[in-house]
């Protein structure tokens, strides 16, 4: 993406471009660097991103929608592109709103942004997940266990939901239909009655069952109100071995789905993305977001980008469900 903003930038509209340091944090504390066509040679295939990035909210620090506008003065900025997810995307709204001339670009693996039909770096974490799963399918059924695998998108359960169709998983727990503990027990019995010494269970971080809440690895909420989530895989495996005897292991797959080599689909979004922002950039159209529709990249409003959260439907969760046990 940033390849890509800056390629046609420069090139194509002879901007200058800079790069501000580890998101909002490098806007408020003008901390920058050029970006130069020489300089983002050779990251498409890199993943993360090259200017670091941070949980900073702008509207949680002292002044920071000021210190924000007066960063993007005394640079002498036509505007600014913002690159994230909800909440990123959410700080990047208000400050257009406030009358900055900010853009936004979605990215993040939770797949959870509203107004675009898949976000960057989504299929990367995907295939991460799917291919984990495969290779725990092949130590479940060597060693006759139960295999949890707990996977990351907050609230959202696209991550759970396509590696484990992918994977073949035997059950799919997603946060957005809290679960019965004794159905999916139930459903591993039933799999183990009809010959299936082995099941592999996945499990978003977000997940909860019917009676408890969401499982938390830390107390303390990050800047945009945000607790660490973490833990529900763990949970399941004492319960699922206590309910049925059946040997039981969890793994948490955590930050390795957010790293590593990015798939060609998601160099490819994000490059298009790259390009239909530096095109909205040079347009002026602040306040929008390119997002995908479809198989067209369409410019959308970043309000209607951050309005609310994209979850899973439950009707595409249910229909998956003749697969489970
Ligand atoms: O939003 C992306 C995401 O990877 C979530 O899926 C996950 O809950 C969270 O970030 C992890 O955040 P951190 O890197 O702060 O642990």
């Amino acid at each position: 993406m940033i390849r890509a903003i800056v390629r046609k930038g420069i090139d194509g509209y002879g901007h200058a471009i800079i790069g501000f340091r580890d998101g909002w944090r490098g806007v408020l504390d003008n901390e920058y660097e050029e970006l130069t066509i020489e300089s983002t040679r050779g990251i498409l295939h890199r993943g993360g991103t090259i200017l670091g990035t941070s949980r900073t909210n702008p509207f949680k620090q002292d002044e920071g929608p000021r210190r924000a506008r007066e960063t993007m003065r005394s640079l002498n900025l036509d505007g600014l592109i913002a690159i994230g997810g909800e909440d990123t995307l959410g700080a990047a709204n208000r400050l257009h709103e406030d009358g900055a001339p900010v853009l936004g670009v979605p990215k993040t693996i939770d797949n959870d942004l509203n107004g675009t039909d898949v976000t960057f770096g989504f299929d990367t974490a995907l295939q991460v997940a799917t291919e984990a799963i495969d290779r725990l399918h092949t130590t479940a059924e060597s060693h006759h266990r139960i295999l949890v695998v707990e996977v990351m998108g907050r609230e959202a359960g696209w991550i759970a939901l396509y590696s484990g169709v992918a994977g073949g998983a035997d059950v799919i727990l997603v946060p957005e239909r809290p679960f019965d503990v004794e159905e999916v027990c139930g459903l591993l019995r039933r799999r183990k009655s009809r010959g299936r010494s082995f099941s592999i269970v996945v499990v978003a971080e977000g997940a909860s069952a019917k009676e408890g809440q969401i499982v938390e690895a830390a107390d303390e909420l990050d800047e945009y109100g945000h607790p660490r989530l973490g833990g529900i895989g763990h949970w399941l495996e004492s319960e699922i071995e206590s309910r049925t005897g059946f040997e039981t292991r969890a793994t948490v797959l955590g930050h390795v789905q957010r790293g590593g080599t990015p798939t060609a689909s998601d160099r490819v979004l994000a490059t298009r993305l790259g390009l239909a922002a530096i095109d909205a950039a040079d347009d002026g159209r602040w306040g929008m977001m390119p997002a995908l529709r479809g198989t067209r990249i369409e410019l959308v409003s970043l309000a209607e980008a951050v309005a609310g959260l994209r979850t899973v439907p439950l009707e595409d969760y249910e229909a998956f469900g003749a697969l489970f046990g």
